[in-house]
């Protein structure tokens, strides 16, 4: 039923949930009103929030009905809780409805980021805090950087797709485009942790599932180049013993603001 969530689960959730909590320490928003996850998914931000914050209301919000659906069925706090289809750059709330608003891992996805902010300060109330973070894909978030270092040795032509082009992904990148807006106190962190394997194949397995731009790229190689990529990811990691567990370190920019009076 929730073939795609679950695929999302093990080839990321399981890594937004790691990083979420880092992210609403570092936003820092108060336990009051409501706040609201811009881009969802599964529900790893809201979780975490409302673990923290045990008394403000959340909404997430996300274009896919299926994570959507996946969040509402997963839901620990249903009282205070609830997802619902929503796109960023379009928001059915009245201005100031929302104390906060978060975003885990979307503003690179977002075709329109100036109207999505736009809209995430509308409705967010003066004085509230708008917070975001997106992976370092260039370097820092070493399990991608793995994967397409090898893709583009083996395949010169998946350059083009390499996650480094993503927006948003470099210092200072993320905090450009709030300064741009009407937010004031912008500030800007790495949000650092690693990532735990317990297995050359617990890494790999997870791009077989079509997630993401380097699981499209998985799914489109046929049996021998899938093969020989997986060889050359295995051997740059450089793994003492492919069946033992391994770290990755993992970086992703976050940034902070607080909406202007208007
Ligand atoms: C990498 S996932 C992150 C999901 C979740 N925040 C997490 O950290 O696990 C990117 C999410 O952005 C959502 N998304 C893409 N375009 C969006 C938009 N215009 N407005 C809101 N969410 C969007 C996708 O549906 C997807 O759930």
């Amino acid at each position: 039923m929730f073939g795609d969530a679950e695929a999302y689960e093990r080839f990321m959730g399981r890594w937004s949930r790691q990083l979420a909590p880092l992210l609403v320490d570092f936003a820092g928003i108060p336990d009051t009103g409501r706040v609201l996850d811009v881009g969802s998914g599964t529900g790893a931000l809201t979780d975490s929030v409302a673990r923290k914050r045990t008394q403000c209301e959340l909404l997430g919000i996300d274009p896919s009905q299926e994570y959507v659906a996946f969040a509402n069925s997963r839901n620990a706090y249903p009282v205070r809780v609830r997802f619902e289809v929503g796109d960023a750059q379009a928001l059915r709330f009245a201005a100031g409805t929302f104390q906060s608003c978060l975003s885990l891992l979307v503003f690179n996805f977002i075709p329109d980021r100036n109207k999505a902010l736009t809209e995430l300060i509308r409705v967010a109330k003066p004085g509230g805090c708008i917070a975001a973070a997106v992976w370092d894909y260039g370097v820092g978030m070493r399990m991608l950087r793995s994967f397409w270092d090898a893709a583009v040795a083996v395949d010169a032509t998946a350059s083009k797709l390499d996650e480094r082009h993503m927006p948003l992904c470099r210092d200072t990148e993320l905090e450009a485009l709030w300064k741009r807006h009407k937010l004031t106190q912008v500030t800007q962190r790495p949000l650092d942790f690693s990532m735990r394997f317990a297995s050359f194949a617990d890494y790999w397995e997870p791009f077989l599932l079509g997630q993401g731009p380097a699981g499209s790229y998985v799914r489109k190689l046929d049996a021998g180049n899938r093969e020989k990529l997986r060889a050359e990811v295995q051997r740059r990691l450089e793994l003492p013993r492919p069946d033992q567990p391994f770290s990755l370190p993992s970086r992703a920019w976050a940034v902070r603001g607080i909406v202007a009076a208007r």
